[in-house]
């Protein structure tokens, strides 16, 4: 049995730590936005380099209140892609916002920023959310550009990619440095993940900064004075004391995923393997594997693998087997199914094979062998 992905793992190696930082919260009485969510947002906001912090219950409030955060307006148009978690687009339309989608580019998977600017040039529009799908980062330089040129607003999703790295005129950049606001989401399986729902809002906008905090308390700054509704959305004390804990060991467990995929790199390579992977050279951090997602020629040589590693105990997952231009929810968008052909196309060959920070070399080899035997079936 190799699964897609196995917290028991890492929770044997930190085992001590947590039980430690859970009794200090339970000991405290202090269970809900205390001094371990105050250290978080620091700690994070330090690590991309930017001015706050605030924490929240969860990735897609985040988009939503740092949206809201941002201004957006009824009837604001927001570039996204169509090729990522429901999340990036349903944010937009909880706060009465029309999302436009934009296809990705065929090798990176990220939003083709090329046709953002298309877009740009014809239509007003309030900003962008571009994704670093799966840990890779979307090309800063160019997004900042977009955002110079144009005037809008930039929400970097981040929800994948915590740690990623970029350039802008020759200096290193991390991935959610350079939006007007950046999101990043706790939830178990992220790089940095939680023991349950987490997530945070990053800026360098104090504006931002306070509207977010206010949002996430129902739209408080003073405690039963309220200015506008908000929500209940704050991250608890001890989902924040655990992300102290493991927040230690994310370097380290960033530099053995990119181990690992290197170690699948090789083993493609060696073999020569009828597939596609992800592609990445030098020393900048311009992935960070949150997924290792493979393409395949076709959408019955796909199945056919994903079937065959199933036999073999073997964890695989579709991410994501429906665009979100051609979800149900988005028909009243008016995108068929040829709109945006590239984000159609990887929605039907790619799988996203095991990768976590415990998965060994051994591992990573059973899994390549399997796939080399169900295609030479
Ligand atoms: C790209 C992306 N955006 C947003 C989210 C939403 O985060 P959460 O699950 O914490 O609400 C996720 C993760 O699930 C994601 O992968």
């Amino acid at each position: 049995m190799i699964p897609l992905f196995d917290l028991t793992r890492q929770y044997k190696e930190i085992k001590e730590e947590i039980i430690n930082a859970i009794d200090n919260v339970l000991s405290s009485g202090r269970v809900i936005l205390g001094p371990e969510v105050e250290k978080l947002e620091k700690t994070i906001a330090d690590f991309i380099g930017v001015k706050y912090g605030v924490g929240v219950a969860n990735g897609s409030d985040a988009l939503v209140i740092a949206l809201r955060a941002m201004g957006i307006q009824e009837e604001d148009k927001v570039i996204t892609t169509p090729y990522t978690f429901f999340a990036t687009a349903s944010s937009i339309v909880r706060n009465k916002g029309i999302p436009i989608f934009v296809d990705v580019d065929k090798e990176t998977y990220n939003i083709d920023l090329n046709q953002v600017e298309n877009v740009l040039k014809k239509e007003k529009v309030f900003g962008i959310i571009p994704v670093h799908l799966f840990g890779r980062t979307v090309n800063l330089e160019d997004l900042n550009f977009l955002k110079e040129k144009y005037g809008i607003k930039i929400l970097e999703d981040c929800a994948q990619s915590i740690g990623s790295e970029g350039i802008i005129n020759n200096t290193v950049k991390k991935s959610g440095s350079i939006g007007d606001a950046s999101i990043f989401s706790f939830f178990p399986t992220k790089n940095l993940g939680a023991y349950g729902d987490g997530g945070l809002i990053v800026t360098n906008d104090e504006n931002i900064y306070q509207n977010a905090k206010s949002l996430r308390v129902h739209g408080t700054k003073k405690k039963y004075f309220h200015d506008e509704i908000g929500y209940n959305s704050r991250l608890d004390e001890l989902q924040a004391a655990i992300l102290n804990v493991k927040f230690k060991y994310i370097k380290k467990w960033t530099e053995k995923r990119i181990e690992i995929s290197k170690k699948y790199a090789k083993e493609f390579e060696k073999r020569k393997l009828d597939l596609k992977y992800p592609k990445t050279s030098g020393k900048l951090k311009v992935h960070v594997f949150h997924q290792y997602v493979v393409e395949f020629g076709s959408n019955e040589k796909r199945e056919k693998v994903k079937r065959h590693l199933a036999s073999k105990g073997i964890g695989t997952s579709i991410y994501y087997p429906v665009p979100l231009h051609l979800q149900n929810c988005f028909k009243y968008l008016g995108y068929k199914e040829g709109s945006l052909p590239v984000s159609e196309k990887l929605s039907k060959t790619t799988l996203a094979l095991p990768i976590f920070p415990e998965l060994s070399f051994e591992e990573v080899e059973i899994i390549v062998d399997e796939i080399e035997k169900a295609l030479r079936r």
